[in-house]
C-alpha cells in the first residue's frame, strides 16, 4: 500500500472506507482477497463487455502471443483490426493509441491541425479523459459554475487549459451562441452523443441533428467521444445508432475485449493530416499485437444479434426496476441505452448537468453501499452505470433486480 499512492493505480479505484482487492475474474463475477464471489456489474467501466477470460478473447491472445509481443512495425494484425474497426463504425480511417485520453487529445489534435484554430467547446460535466483542456468543468462546482445557460469553465489551477468554452448538454441555442461569438478561432466541439459519465442522459429529439448542422455552419470539427458508448450503444456505435455523423471519433474500453487499448479516427478529409505529417501521431505501443488481437476478438463475438440478446437482458433489468420504483414510490427514474442502464435519483428527466447536480447523492451513495455490501459491485462513484455484458444472463438479472427490491423495502421500512 505504501508504494501505491491511495493504495491504487487509477484514482477512479480509490472509495471510502477503502478499496476492494480482486484477485480474479471469470464471466461475470470476481473474487476477491478475502475469497468472496461478487457480481461485477460495471465490467471494467465497459471495456469487460465481452465478459471476463472471454473465451474467444483468450484464443485471439494467446495465438498473438505465440508471433511475438511488439514489432513497432506495421503488420498484418494491425491492418486487419483498423479494417474491422473503419467497417464496424462507418469511418474512412482510424489509429490506434492506447488508452482513451489519448485517442481524445489527438483527435483535438487532429481538428487543430485541420483547421487552423485552437479553442475547443466542450459540453458541462462532460468526461474526456485526463488531457488538460478535458479537465475543464468536467465536474464543476454549482458555485463556480456561473450561469446555466452560459456557464463559466471552471478549471483547477495546475491546468494548462487554452481556450475551453463550455456549453449546457441538449441545448442548441447556447451552443450557436458561443459559435457566433467565437467561430474564428473554435477548431471543434467534443461531446459524448450520450453523456455517461453523469449517469446516463439521453439527447433530446434533435439535439445532435442540429449540433452537426452548426458546427457544418461555422466550420467548426464535431468529434464524438465514444469511448464509454462505443459497441455498449450497439454493435456499430452510438453514432451510427442515433443516426448522426461526426468528423472525427473516438474509441476505447468496449472494442478491445479488455485489453490496452483505444483509437481515433473519421473522415479521410481530416485524418489526411495525420498523413501530411501536420499532426504526426506517435507511440511505441500503439497498434501492438496483442491488443489487436483484442480487436479481432470484438468483431467476432459483439455480433449484432449478441448485443441484441445483452440489450434486452438490460431492457427486462430496467423495466422491472422500474415497476419496483412505481410499486414502492421511489422518487427515482431509469434511465437505460444499449447495454447500459442506471437508477437516477430524481422524479424529473435529467438533461444536463445542472439537473444531475440536483439530484439526490444521499441515496445514491447508499443504494451503492448497499448493493456493494451484498456482493454486487456497480462502478464506484455515483454517476456511472451497471453494464450488462455478453456473460450476463437471467440469473445476474434477477440478481439487480432482487437486490433493489431489497433497497425499496429497507427505504420505506
Ligand atoms: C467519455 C470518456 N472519454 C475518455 C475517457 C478516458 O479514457 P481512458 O480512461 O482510457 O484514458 C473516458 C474514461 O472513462 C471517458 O469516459
Amino acid at each position: 500500500m505504501k508504494s501505491l499512492p491511495l493504495g491504487v493505480t487509477s484514482s477512479f479505484q480509490h472509495w471510502d472506507p477503502y478499496p476492494i482487492s480482486i484477485v480474479s475474474a471469470k464471466g461475470a463475477w470476481m473474487t476477491d482477497v478475502d475469497g468472496r464471489q461478487l457480481l461485477d456489474l460495471s465490467m471494467g467501466f465497459g471495456a469487460m463487455l465481452a465478459g471476463h477470460l472471454n473465451p474467444v478473447v483468450v484464443e485471439e491472445t494467446k495465438s498473438a502471443l505465440n508471433t511475438g509481443m511488439l514489432f513497432v512495425t506495421p503488420s498484418p494484425i494491425s491492418t486487419d483490426a483498423a479494417e474491422r474497426i473503419c467497417r464496424r463504425f462507418g469511418i474512412d480511417q482510424v489509429r490506434f493509441t492506447n488508452s482513451g485520453t489519448e485517442s481524445t487529445m489527438y483527435a483535438v489534435r487532429v481538428a487543430r491541425s485541420a483547421t487552423g484554430k485552437s479553442d475547443i467547446v466542450k459540453v458541462e460535466g462532460g468526461y474526456h479523459g485526463s488531457y488538460d483542456p478535458f479537465v475543464v468543468s468536467s465536474k464543476p462546482s454549482i458555485d463556480k459554475a456561473g450561469d446555466a445557460e452560459d456557464p463559466t469553465p471552471v478549471a483547477d489551477s495546475n491546468l494548462v487549459t487554452g481556450n475551453v468554452y463550455v456549453t449546457p448538454y441538449n441545448n442548441p441555442d447556447a451552443l450557436e451562441r458561443i459559435f457566433e461569438k467565437h467561430a474564428k478561432t473554435i477548431s471543434c466541439f467534443i461531446v459524448e452523443p450520450v453523456l455517461e459519465n453523469i449517469g446516463i442522459i439521453l439527447p433530446d429529439a434533435g439535439y445532435l441533428e442540429r449540433v452537426r448542422e452548426l458546427c457544418d455552419q461555422y466550420g467548426i470539427v464535431l468529434i464524438f467521444d465514444e469511448v464509454k458508448t462505443g459497441l455498449t450503444a450497439g454493435h456499430q456505435g452510438a453514432a451510427q445508432r442515433l443516426g448522426v455523423q461526426p468528423d472525427l471519433i473516438t474509441l476505447a474500453k468496449s472494442i478491445g475485449g479488455g485489453l490496452t487499448l483505444a483509437a481515433f479516427g473519421g473522415k479521410k478529409k481530416y485524418m489526411d493530416f495525420v498523413s501530411n505529417g501536420k499532426m504526426a501521431h506517435f507511440g511505441t505501443f500503439n497498434g501492438n499485437p496483442l491488443a489487436m488481437a483484442g480487436i479481432r476478438a470484438v468483431d467476432k463475438i459483439c455480433t449484432a444479434d449478441a448485443l441484441a440478446t445483452a440489450e434486452a437482458f438490460n431492457q427486462q433489468a430496467l423495466d422491472r426496476i422500474t415497476e419496483i420504483i412505481e410499486e414502492f414510490q421511489l422518487p427515482a427514474h431509469t434511465v437505460g441505452f444499449g447495454v447500459k442502464g442506471c437508477i437516477t435519483w430524481s422524479v424529473a428527466p435529467v438533461r444536463n448537468y445542472r439537473d444531475y447536480k440536483a439530484t439526490d447523492f444521499a441515496v445514491a451513495e447508499l443504494s451503492w453501499l448497499w448493493s456493494l455490501n451484498r456482493g454486487i459491485i456497480t462502478p464506484p462513484g455515483l454517476d456511472e452505470q451497471w453494464l450488462i455484458s455478453l456473460a450476463h444472463g437471467q440469473k445476474e438479472i434477477d440478481i439487480l433486480v432482487e437486490d433493489f427490491r431489497s433497497f425499496a423495502v429497507a427505504l420505506r421500512s
